[in-house]
């Protein structure tokens, strides 16, 4: 949900400007914009992507060793150059650009009109500059102090980056519910939305917390105070991130590259924690929170999107090893109604960037009630990871690409991890299974390079559908899950109508649809209620539907059933999501290419939503 980057130092700042907001731009890319501070601020935008900025600011006055850029998935006004960041004030004297939501932007908009001021855009954001215009005029502090006051009067989330003409050194920043690092270099500075606009230059940072404001003078040390006027000490931490990791390294998409790099991340998210020599699965970060998880009435799990369905895997496989009551929620609905929970309930969050507004509210809520909060997330640092009790980080690395894939499959690895530690400790499977199970896992990583060398195979299914319209995700079990994440993938980046089903559940309506045109995706492997998929498959081929299954290696009964297959190969059934999941990720990701969708940049998405 937009992405911030600032730069202050000896080097020029447009061209790292530029760079940063292509690595941000997987967090909104409706608009961009560009401020370079000189002896006046000067602003650029436009509609569309960074490369149409880029293309804009060809011919204009881009010098100058300070600046700050922002690329915007618009809240408050529609996509247009008015209303893209930076935003002037009035006097034009002071600039600022915004990733978040000013709850309270209509009555101090109202206010600042009657005190003369003129709004030129639809957004929230202008407010702000305004507001802070005014208290510099009328206050005479310094900008950061005019910031702080500012920042006292406002509802909302919001990362900021704040330029005035009059402080031409000085680049002032403060976060509330919307993340934002500072990154210090050799007499350098900057200041970004993630770490992926700095770590080329420095991996000294410091995360700023809610309610920091974080002063930047050149050649001076940084300075950080609260919005309550407390100076604290920055807290610089080293950051363990490649340049290489966010990368496409020679694949077309970001997503693709995810898509392949799936051995790796499962591997690297289960290493150090599963130990197949002792037959012991350790997970560090939530240790002194064991006895509370096994001693837990419920385990409530919280999440958003691909991470809600990672969830949903996790319910079966915490209820079906450990035999602890689990229930899944979608953090919007859980944070507004009011759940029922106790100091005896442990709550999961899952979330892959750890900023989800939604997911972050659900964890208040959860505290506030008493009960113990748990995470796993992959972003390191994250507020989501800062904000939990204890938790366990999924490896899976950098995910840019909009559409989640790498990180399900290392939540669900996670997840599995966790089962099977509780159900260790608690004895609810016998030692011998433990350790099936565990080998299996163990074998995981091997069996999804098998499943990514069908690549060309569903590369050509891809070429038969590319035309349709709608579809059907079917699956039961721990397959239903995927049937949801497969159908998500294929709406979210080809835009083709897609429903995932619990495959008896379509009797109950979704067999309506069901003509010659409909492709019917069934995740039919050989565990589990395979008879009962068959019938259903029978179903649906009674009603002329298109059948594209998901079978393992020597099927022969749904193969006779299909009119295309895939095979994967064989595995215990709760491990079959983190196999099953590959080839339908494949399948949307080139249906989506052939259709000629941006695959990376999904219309109206964006990676990291920070508003409710
Ligand atoms: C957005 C992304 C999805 C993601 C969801 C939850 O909608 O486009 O890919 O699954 O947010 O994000 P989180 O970072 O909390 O996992």
């Amino acid at each position: 949900m937009c992405g911030i980057v600032a730069y202050v130092g000896p080097k020029q700042a447009y061209p790292i400007l530029i760079k940063g907001l292509r690595r941000l731009e997987y967090r909104g890319y409706d608009s961009a914009g560009i401020c370079m501070l000189n002896d006046v601020l000067n602003i650029y935008k436009c509609r569309g992507k960074v490369a149409d900025l880029e293309e804009f600011v060809k011919d204009k006055h881009l010098t100058g060793t300070i600046g700050m850029a922002h690329t915007r998935w618009a809240t408050h006004g529609e996509p247009n150059v008015v209303n893209a960041h930076p935003h002037f004030s009035e006097n034009k004297s002071v600039a600022i650009i915004h990733n978040g939501i000013i709850e309270n932007y209509a009555s101090l908009r109202s206010e600042l009109i009657n005190r003369g001021y003129h709004f030129s855009s639809d957004t929230d954001t202008e407010v702000l500059v305004h507001l802070i215009e005014d208290i510099l005029i009328h206050e005479k502090v310094p900008l950061e102090e005019a910031v702080r006051i500012a920042l006292n009067q406002v509802i909302g989330a919001y990362a900021i980056v704040v330029l005035s003409k009059k402080s031409p050194d000085k680049i002032i920043a403060a976060r509330k519910g919307s993340p934002l690092v500072v990154g210090i270099g050799k007499e350098e500075f900057f200041v970004a939305s993630d770490a992926t606009p700095i770590i080329e230059y420095t991996n000294n940072v410091v995360f700023l917390n809610d309610g920091e404001i974080a002063i930047i003078k050149r050649n001076k040390m940084l300075r950080i105070k609260t919005v309550g006027n407390k100076e604290e000490t920055p807290y610089i931490q080293k950051l363990e991130l490649s340049l290489s990791a966010i990368e496409k390294g020679g694949y077309d998409h970001f997503m693709l590259k995810e898509i392949f790099e799936q051995p790796r991340s499962i591997r690297d998210s289960m290493r150090g924690r599963l130990h197949m020599d002792q037959g012991l699965v350790t997970l560090g970060g939530i240790r002194d929170y064991e006895q509370k998880l096994l001693n837990a009435k419920r385990i409530i799990i919280s999440a958003c999107g691909t991470s809600w369905h990672a969830g949903l895997v996790g319910e079966y496989l915490l209820e079906d090893l450990a035999r602890i009551p689990v229930e899944v929620e979608y953090s919007s609905e859980f944070r507004y109604r009011n759940p029922v929970l106790s100091e005896d309930d442990v709550v999961i969050v899952i979330s892959q960037s750890g900023e989800t507004a939604d997911t972050l509210a659900a964890i208040e809520l959860a505290k506030a009630k008493g009960a113990t909060v748990l995470g796993i997330c992959n972003v390191v640092g994250s507020s989501i990871a800062r904000a939990t009790d204890g938790g366990v980080y999924t490896h899976a690395g950098p995910e840019i690409g909009v559409a989640s894939t790498k990180a399900f499959t290392a939540q669900v690895a996670v997840l599995t991890l966790l089962a099977l530690l509780l159900a260790q400790r608690k004895g609810t499977i016998p030692v011998s299974r433990f350790r099936t199970i565990l080998g299996e896992l163990n074998n995981i990583p091997v069996k999804v390079e098998q499943v990514l060398k069908l690549n060309n195979q569903v590369k050509e299914i891809a070429n038969l559908y590319k035309d349709v319209t709608n579809s059907l995700y079917l699956g039961r079990g721990y397959n239903f899950p995927v049937a949801l994440e497969g159908a998500l993938k294929l709406k979210e980046i080809s835009y083709i109508h897609a429903e995932g089903y619990p495959a008896a559940e379509m009797k109950h309506g979704p067999i309506a649809l069901i003509d010659e045109q409909m492709p019917v995706i069934v995740i039919a492997t050989r565990k589990g209620s395979y008879e009962k998929v068959i019938s259903n498959i029978q179903e649906v081929k009674a009603r002329k539907g298109k059948i594209i299954a998901i079978i393992n290696e020597g099927d022969v009964a749904v193969k006779k059933l299909a009119d295309q297959y895939i095979e994967i190969p064989e595995t215990e059934e709760m491990l079959v999501p983190m196999l099953a999941t590959v080839p339908l990720q494949l399948l949307s990701y080139y249906i989506a290419v052939i259709r000629g969708c941006n695959v990376d940049q999904p219309r109206n998405l964006a990676k990291s939503v920070t508003v409710e």
